[in-house]
């Protein structure tokens, strides 16, 4: 009963928000437009748990209207999703210094790139450590241009000056800068992903991450395995593949998960054919090719994967109480990791 209210108060901040008002450029599914923005939730999530100092995020803010209070437990789920995205990002770059290659699909409004900058200026990877690529439906890659170019703080990591922007005139909905680019397309149409990534000069010889968060679950099972398949094909050598999204629909909570999304038209179509950690490493075998890969559920995750020291400090940021509530809630999401690489050693150094 107690979780129940608490999904519903988490759901219904959700609805409170202004949902993306661009009229559709490629008509849109109501499936797709639901799915378009569960990127809001995202950085709603994402922006109050760094408000508090669960984690340091300088710019997901810019990208947010209104911030809304979340409760502490997705506080701490959110502080497990960035730090396991982070530390595998991390650990790919340093596997791969100077050529790894970062490809977000279904990026939202996700900083992860900019964070990525601020690392190089900590002296964590050299400057130009990674190239970053991001693809998201046009309605989201246009506001994310917007309010990138209209943010110095955001801008500066991509051009010098304002007069430097202007030379360089930007697309309404393509950004293609070095070690920056930002595309508009529906990734189920993995010839026109090819052809894209192609133009914009991405290697596909290059170690190369793929990063999907909360995105390839809502698809058709279908379209999740010709994605799988085109990436693994797409990509000729060391190749990983990430995903963060939830699994175990059948138990009491799982059916209250599925039906909570379903009510705001968010069906996870991909859930069923996907269900556990052992699919979800079958999966990527299977359908990615993959020669190694793991999966832990996010209960695991933080209490054995992550820095130990870091989950001491964000559990005494919030009065916390709801143990049973996370323990469920955390067992629901999982983080999934394939890798196809070259040298063996790689695979110690690339993990969950
Ligand atoms: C839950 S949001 C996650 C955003 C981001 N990955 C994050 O974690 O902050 C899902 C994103 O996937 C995008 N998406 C879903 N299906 C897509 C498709 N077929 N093509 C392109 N983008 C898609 C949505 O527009 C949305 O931005």
């Amino acid at each position: 009963m107690q979780l129940k209210i608490h999904f519903n108060n988490y759901y219904q901040s959700l609805y409170l928000m202004e949902p993306i008002s661009t009229p559709p450029i490629k008509k849109l599914t109501p499936q797709e437009l639901a799915v378009m923005n569960t990127s809001n939730d995202a950085l709603l999530t994402k922006v109050y748990s760094a408000s508090l100092g669960y984690f340091k995020d300088d710019y997901s803010h810019y990208f947010l209207k209104a911030k809304k209070k979340m409760l502490p437990i997705i506080n701490r789920g959110t502080w497990a999703r960035v730090q396991a995205v982070r530390q595998i990002v991390t650990r790919f770059i340093k596997a791969f210094p100077g050529n790894a290659q970062i490809v977000s699909l279904g990026a939202g409004y996700d900083t992860t790139y900019f964070w990525i900058k601020d690392q190089i200026k900590e002296g964590v990877y050299g400057e130009g450590a990674v190239k970053y690529v991001e693809v998201d439906y046009q309605q989201v890659v246009e506001k994310k241009i917007e309010i990138i170019l209209k943010n110095e703080a955001l801008w500066k990591h991509l051009w010098t000056t304002q007069e430097d922007i202007d030379d360089h005139k930007p697309e309404k909905s393509e950004l293609n800068l070095p070690d920056y680019k930002l595309f508009s397309l529906d990734i189920t149409d993995t010839s026109s992903l090819a052809a894209k990534l192609s133009s914009l000069s991405v290697d596909p010889a290059a170690p190369t991450l793929i990063l999907s968060e909360c995105v390839l679950i809502y698809l058709p099972p279908d379209a999740i395995t010709s994605i799988l398949s085109f990436l693994s094909s797409h990509f000729t050598s060391d190749l990983a593949i990430m995903c963060y999204e939830m699994i175990n629909p059948h138990d009491a909570f799982g059916r209250m998960m599925l039906e909570n999304l379903e009510d705001r038209g968010c069906k996870l179509q991909g859930i069923h054919a996907c269900p556990s950690e052992g699919a979800q490493i079958a999966r990527l075998k299977e359908h990615a090719g993959m020669t190694m890969a793991e999966c832990y559920n996010m209960s695991v995750v933080y209490g054995r994967k992550l820095d130990a020291a870091e989950r001491a400090r964000i559990e005494k940021l919030e009065i916390f109480d709801e143990y049973e509530e996370w323990d469920l809630l955390s067992s629901h999401y999982c983080v999934s990791l394939g890798r196809r690489f070259v040298k063996d050693e790689d695979n110690q150094k690339v993990c969950i």
